[in-house]
């Protein structure tokens, strides 16, 4: 699929992964992950980590990142790699408020099907199919959401909700 706009020098478009191959890159990248946070307890060191480990080893994670939770009912950019990502969104807009809003995942097989500026927020033009889980801390309050965007439609299944609802738990619960 051709991009919808020119990616910058430093991103590639996404390859999608079959179920089986998709359980060997996030095991891959869990190990990673666990062995270098150990028991690390900065929340700012665990989500740049987090991003960079799951970019690396997972071939249609386009844009990964957090939004945090701000106040009663807002959201700000946290830690993320990808293109420039929007800085405010309330809660109950786009994907990513509503998964704040509501406490759970959500997985868009394709954003350009969803009512712009209400439904989906396209802060990337070339994002086409996007997962977003609620990220808890140990005493169950909300620290925010963890978003993934891919260049293609379908990119995120069952496996990669379970496998990032375990990973964002082990790591922040
Ligand atoms: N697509 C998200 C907004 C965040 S940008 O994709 C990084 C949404 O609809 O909430």
């Amino acid at each position: 699929m051709s991009a919808a706009v020119e990616m910058p020098y430093f991103i590639k478009p996404s390859r999608l992964l079959s179920p089986d191959q998709k359980r060997v890159v996030y095991n891959a990248a869990r190990q990673a992950i666990l062995s270098i946070l150990g028991d690390e307890a900065d929340e700012q060191v665990k989500m740049v980590t987090i991003n960079c480990l799951l970019k690396t080893h997972i071939p249609y994670f386009y844009w990964v990142g957090f939004y945090l939770v701000r106040g009663k009912d807002e959201l700000v950019i946290g830690p993320y790699q990808g293109t420039l990502g929007c800085l405010y969104i309330k809660f109950g807009r786009g994907v990513c408020g509503t998964v704040a809003a509501t406490g759970k995942a959500v997985i868009v097989y394709d954003t350009h099907g969803l009512i712009q500026g209400k439904e989906h927020i396209a802060c990337d033009p070339n994002s086409r199919s996007e997962i977003v889980l609620p990220v808890r801390r140990a005493d169950g309050s909300l620290l925010g959401v963890f978003d993934v965007d891919s260049t293609l439609e379908g990119s995120f299944d069952e496996v990669d909700e379970r496998e990032l609802e375990e990973l964002l738990a082990e790591v922040f619960g």
